[in-house]
């Protein structure tokens, strides 16, 4: 029995009533918070900065997985460390060095994670993946909540396994974007170890049920 993480994004949360939602998830089966951060330059939004997130690091009591959307993300790696974060997610694209700026994250205490987004290789990362807690497969071109799932994932997934087994690195895999019951399970069995799913949870009646139907049908 498998014990798949789910990572509500806060992205689709209602705003004027953040608070009610964070103690939703801390209520829930979910095991993370998955921040978006959006800068409006590395993809065409803008989400929510720093004082959103702090806000959101008073009232969460799980762990706050921060997934950066932003350029030259070396800039604010210990900013993000007082804000709260225990996983810190960096965009391949984004980064001119990763090697260096994984070291950085992790001097700071957290996990390192690095997001790739659907047209870039799994084969980029063979030479950084001993160094990298947790790859982030985006299942959708970043940006945006909402949009469908893109089916090319699965195969990334089994690849991404393939060359964590093969190095023995300590890599948990993530997915975000377009995750529902649907794809779930078969996202699980090809090797996901964390869904993202954002939409899905807060667009539906009964969030805490639909968080504790994913956690059910990814064991
Ligand atoms: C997309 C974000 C995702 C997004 C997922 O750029 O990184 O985390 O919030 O939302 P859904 O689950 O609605 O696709
Ligand atoms: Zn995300």
């Amino acid at each position: 029995m498998k014990n798949t993480l789910i990572a509500p994004s806060v992205l689709a949360a209602d705003f004027a009533n953040l608070q009610r939602d964070i103690e939703m998830i801390n209520q829930s089966e979910a095991d993370w918070f998955h921040i978006d951060i959006m800068d409006g330059v590395f993809v065409p939004n803008i989400s929510f900065g720093m004082p959103v997130l702090d806000a959101i690091n008073k009232h969460a009591k799980k762990i706050i997985d921060v997934h950066l959307m932003i350029v030259d993300p070396d800039r604010y790696i210990s900013t993000f460390k007082k804000l709260g974060a225990n996983v810190l997610t960096v965009h391949y694209e984004a980064c001119t060095h990763l090697h260096r700026t994984l070291q950085a994250i992790k001097a700071e205490g957290m996990k390192a994670g690095v997001a790739i987004n659907p047209h870039t290789n799994i084969n980029l990362l063979e030479d950084v993946i001993q160094d990298i807690d947790l790859v982030c497969i985006m299942s959708v071109n970043p940006g945006f909540g909402g949009q469908s799932f893109i089916e090319n994932t699965y195969n990334k997934v089994k690849k991404l396994k393939q060359l964590i087994a093969e190095k023995n690195a300590p890599t948990l895999i993530e997915i975000d974007g377009g995750v529902t019951s649907k794809n779930a399970k078969q996202l699980v069995d090809a090797g996901a170890d964390v869904l993202v799913a954002g939409s899905f949870v807060f667009n539906s009646e009964n969030p805490i049920e639909t968080i504790k139907n994913l956690k059910e049908i990814t064991k």
